[in-house]
């Protein structure tokens, strides 16, 4: 089913995809479907010279589960019980090295899985002895901005942009190349 509550299977099964079918891909992009992304900022600041053993985001830093019940992001004991997460990008949209892909999926399988899509793709990389890359601060949105072509040309994410909203900004981001200063 595919719910909320199962996104971490979701997300997994993504990675068996591209782990199956694009085993040679320098990196793997994962969004919501509510999110800006800026593929060729993203490309030109970060990816290039192409990485190993990497993953990038919004980080996320000494976190702790939500133990309220009411919650959209509740974590039982039972599912986690340790007092904080690891490391851990937000999962609006991050990035991985492609043979982190295939890696994540494979301990991912000798793991327990737990519902926080994002925060089980940190405990995967904990597991493999790895932890994920900070991105500088303001390239990776949580909270939505107003969109603002010269400003958005210079970021990766901004999170809370629904698909009209991205059709109707994206022919004035276009523009960017021929009327930002850089
Ligand atoms: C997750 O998906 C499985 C398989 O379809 C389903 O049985 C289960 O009810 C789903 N869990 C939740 C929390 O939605
Ligand atoms: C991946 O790279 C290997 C080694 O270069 C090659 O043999 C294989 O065909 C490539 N696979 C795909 C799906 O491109
Ligand atoms: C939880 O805590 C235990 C004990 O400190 C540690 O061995 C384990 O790696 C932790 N789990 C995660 C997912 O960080």
């Amino acid at each position: 089913l595919d719910t909320y509550n199962n996104l971490t299977l979701k997300t997994l099964m993504g990675l068996e995809w591209v782990s199956k079918h694009c085993p040679n891909a320098s990196y793997v992009v994962k969004a919501d479907r509510d999110v800006f992304l800026n593929l060729a900022y993203l490309v030109r600041q970060f990816l290039v010279p192409p990485k190993t053993n990497f993953m990038t985001g919004h980080l996320y830093q000494n976190t702790a589960p939500l133990r309220n019940k009411g919650s959209k992001w509740y974590v039982p004991h039972e599912v986690y019980p340790n007092k904080t997460y690891p490391p851990y990008c937000g999962g609006p949209a991050y990035v991985l090295s492609g043979d982190l892909a295939q890696k994540i999926y494979g301990v991912a399988q000798t793991l327990p899985v737990m519902n926080m899509e994002d925060v089980f793709m940190g405990i995967c990389l904990r597991a493999l002895g790895l932890g994920p890359t900070a991105s500088p601060w303001g390239v990776y949105n949580m909270v939505r901005l107003e969109f603002e072509r010269c400003r958005f040309s210079r970021l990766v994410m901004v999170h809370h942009y629904q698909p009209q909203e991205l059709l109707r900004v994206w022919p004035s981001f276009q523009e960017a190349p021929a009327t930002c200063h850089r």
